[in-house]
């Protein structure tokens, strides 16, 4: 059946406002897809990126993630996390664990430590401030030097890997030592 132009023009708009629906529908969900629940994590730049933290005293990084341990330099019972470079002017950066996920590496006096970043009071992501490991969500503080609590909610330490530096390269173990 021929249109005429009035009912031509009149679906048009229908088949318009449809589409814009469908979009809208799609930000709404991606927005909540990449929503942080649970509390939000302090704003930590890629380490190869070229944005600054914007919450924490000093500077931060991200480690992109675990690193390919195809390489035969790797040590036995290591995971290798990040080259030096890529370390260099940071104080703290995260990265994934292989086996135990989202984790972080802090800078304490030139000694690279490493832990779970996830609260043991609530799965929330704990940052540093070059001081202290600290929860943003009810205040919990962790002794950047053991992972043990010092203050707030969390009822224990933090989970902590071995460090071990190595060819220029930055490895963690891959067990938990405390
Ligand atoms: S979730 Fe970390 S202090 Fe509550």
């Amino acid at each position: 059946m021929a249109l005429n132009r009035r009912e031509f023009l009149r679906r048009m708009v229908i088949v318009t406002a449809m589409g814009g629906v469908v979009l809208a529908g799609g930000v709404v969900l991606g927005e909540k897809l990449l929503g942080n629940s649970g509390g939000s994590a302090p704003t930590i730049p890629s380490l190869g990126g070229t944005t600054q933290g914007t919450n924490q005293a000093t500077t931060q990084g991200t480690v992109t993630g675990t690193q390919s341990n195809s390489s035969s330099n790797v040590p036995a019972g290591y995971v290798l996390v990040a080259a030096l470079s890529q370390l260099s002017g940071k104080n703290a950066a995260y990265f994934t664990h292989p086996t135990f996920g989202s984790s972080i590496l802090v800078n304490v006096n030139g000694q690279w430590k490493a832990f779970s970043s996830t609260c043991t009071h609530q799965p929330c992501t704990v940052g540093y401030n070059g001081s202290s490991i600290q929860c943003p969500c009810h205040g919990g503080t962790f002794d950047p030097s053991t992972g043990a609590v010092t203050g707030g909610p969390p009822p224990s330490r933090l989970a902590e890997y071995a460090t071990l530096i190595s060819n220029n390269n930055l490895y963690v173990g891959n067990s938990v030592i405390n």
